[in-house]
């Protein structure tokens, strides 16, 4: 699987072609906050990096489930697995099991689907790495903010 950083990324659904203004910056500063406590230099963010090795070795968990979608669903069926992929952290967290959402291996959907042996007619959504977290990894010393909840609901106006 590492081969496939280096090979042109075959996305199932577009991503954004940028991020902008606050996602931009959520963004960036969940990235840094990652790469810090990791310790991968700022010019080294790149393919190649350990850290962006791990992606394709699922961080070395024991399993991973890989979130499909059939492709005549479209963004509904995409939205759906939202809502799986949700209730599953939220299962594996009670049962004091680490999980690891990883949407970016969508970037990389033609060979997850041919190493997994996946239906030519599902979408790649994402994946969920599974196992036993090691609280003294450095990626686990960090977590990411959270926002005020009026910068994330908006009320009616009075
Ligand atoms: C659907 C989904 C996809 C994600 N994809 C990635 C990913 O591809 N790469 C990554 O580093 N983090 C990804 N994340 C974020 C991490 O799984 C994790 O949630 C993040 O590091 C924040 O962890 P915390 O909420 O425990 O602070 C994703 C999260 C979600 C919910």
């Amino acid at each position: 699987m590492a081969r496939v950083l280096s090979g042109p990324e075959t996305p199932d659904s577009p991503g954004p072609e940028r991020y902008e203004g606050v996602y931009a910056e959520r963004r960036r500063s969940c990235g840094m906050a990652l790469y810090d406590a990791v310790g991968v230099a700022r010019e080294d963010h790149d393919g190649h990096s350990p850290q962006m090795l791990e992606i394709v070795r699922f961080f070395g968990a024991p399993h991973v489930a890989v979130i499909t979608s059939p492709k005549t669903l479209g963004t509904d069926g995409v939205m759906d697995c939202g809502a799986y992929v949700a209730n599953l952290l939220n299962l594996a967290e009670a049962y004091d099991l680490g999980a690891i959402a990883q949407g970016a291996i969508g970037m990389y959907a033609d060979a997850v689907r041919e190493h997994f042996v996946i239906a030519e007619d599902r979408d790649v959504v994402c994946a969920v790495s599974l196992g036993h977290a090691d609280p003294d990894h450095p990626a686990n010393t960090f977590r990411t903010d959270r926002e005020e909840i009026d910068r994330v609901v908006q009320g009616l106006p009075a």
